[in-house]
């Protein structure tokens, strides 16, 4: 028998449309607070969600002896939230790019930075160089200072690899860093990120580049290493006919694809990204009228990154207005890399979604939340309702709008991770 536990004495935010309610799939148009409540977890799973003083009998902790026992937490008068969700990281890299940052204050464009071999493809020699041991230890690192901040799933990119040996390197660390962890990590396959150096100058460089991303997906998930799969169509990334070629390949093998799409100019390749049914697109500064329109048609989801936005000083702001009025779901991530968004902290992007993005706190809290874990596929988390995940996360705070109103540094108190209490060793 898996033992019960109580936690109560919280305000608890369930994003659930009703207390208790048991349809986990519509998010809530508010927060679905409810004070003094509390959740019964059984082993990683959610039981009951509701006030304290409707707790059922059979979890009460003074339940007579043929009751299930019950191991009751009083969490003093926390919020407790949903674990939250970062759907968009690149974790795993050997190295820094801090020079790069120094010259685009002094003016240079990441663009520029990019064409000139440095950016992604600075990263990936560190990446090459390192050994698996210090890729293991930096990404562990990491995720638990992720962790810290109330995040208890992460999804993980490739592509700073770019060769078979070091891409399959890259999603190992990765899958090794949750399982150690207990956290829950989601791999996604980014081989068709930045050409690498050994292909640049040889002919037809990009296409040849992206035949053998296609080979190495095949035996990539032959590994079990793979749970989605992106790319970067950009000019200075791929085309979308080149980005088309790795979907159809996921695709055929069953797996979801995500995009990293119009983030410095339009390709059309949210649209593109749609009709292979993506679980996401990611970054959408650029964003047309029709790739709106296609991924609301597909149910993919807008995955906003102010960190990118930021670092990179755009100007250009996603659509926000418009892929609210269409109802595309929008999730707010960190999207960590060492080029454009050097940042461990999801609190601090759901404030910068707020103040940059125009993002109401709600929105931007169930962007971390229910529309993230949607943007990885899971429909087990991301709210407080019987039968999801028993992932949570406990804070000192009296409202859920403050996780996007305190900025800079916001620890949470503890996670709750699978049911378990979890204290992030930093
Ligand atoms: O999400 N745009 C492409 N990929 C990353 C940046 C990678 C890098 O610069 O190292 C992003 O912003
Ligand atoms: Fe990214």
């Amino acid at each position: 028998m898996t033992a019960l536990h109580l936690w109560h004495n919280a305000t608890v935010c369930t994003l659930t449309p009703a207390p208790g309610n048991t349809v986990p799939d519509s998010p809530a148009p508010d927060w679905g607070l409810i004070p003094y409540g509390a959740v019964v977890t059984e082993g990683d799973t959610i039981r009951w969600v509701g006030a304290y003083s409707d707790l059922p009998a059979q979890y009460t902790p003074s339940a007579g002896q043929t009751a299930q026992p019950i191991t009751a937490h009083d969490l003093g008068g926390a919020l407790l939230t949903p674990g939250l969700v970062d759907c968009h990281t690149h974790l795993v890299y050997g190295g820094h790019r801090a020079n790069e940052a120094e010259m685009r204050l002094q003016g240079a464009s990441y663009e520029q930075i990019a064409r000139a071999g440095g950016g992604i493809r600075s990263t990936v020699q560190a990446t090459r160089s390192a050994s698996e041991t210090a890729l293991l230890e930096s990404a562990r690192k990491r995720l638990l200072q992720l962790a810290a901040q109330g995040v208890t799933t992460v999804e993980i990119k490739s592509g700073y690899g770019l060769s078979l040996e070091s891409e399959a390197r890259s999603l190992r660390v990765a899958r090794a860093v949750g399982s150690e962890t207990g956290l829950t990590v989601r791999t996604t396959y980014l081989g068709a990120h930045a050409l690498p150096p050994e292909y640049a100058g040889t002919p037809h460089e990009a296409d040849a580049y992206i035949d053998a991303v296609c080979t190495w997906l095949h035996e990539l998930h032959a590994q079990g290493l793979v749970d989605a799969v992106d790319a970067f169509c950009e000019t200075i990334g791929f085309s979308p006919a080149q980005t088309e070629r790795v979907f159809a390949t996921a695709r055929a093998l069953g797996l979801p694809v995500k995009l990293h799409a119009e983030q410095l100019s339009n390709q059309e390749g949210a649209a593109l990204a749609a009709r292979y049914q993506a679980l996401s697109c990611d970054h959408l500064e650029y964003l047309s009228d029709s790739g709106i329109a296609a991924m609301r048609a597909a149910g993919t989801v807008a995955v906003l990154l102010p960190g990118a936005f930021y670092a990179l000083r755009e100007k250009q702001l996603p659509p926000i207005d418009a892929l609210r009025r269409a109802g595309v779901p929008m999730a707010v991530a960190t999207d960590h890399n060492p080029g454009t968004s050097p940042t461990l902290s999801l609190p601090l992007m759901l404030h910068m979604a707020c103040t940059l993005f125009r993002l109401t706190p709600l929105e931007a809290v169930l962007g971390a939340t229910v529309h993230a874990a949607r943007a990885l596929g899971l429909h087990d988390r991301g709210q407080l309702a019987a039968g999801q995940r028993a992932d949570m996360a406990v804070w000192q705070l009296q409202h859920p709008n403050e996780l996007a109103y305190w900025f800079g540094n916001l620890p949470c108190q503890h996670t709750i991770v699978g049911g378990q209490v979890f204290h992030p060793a930093l």
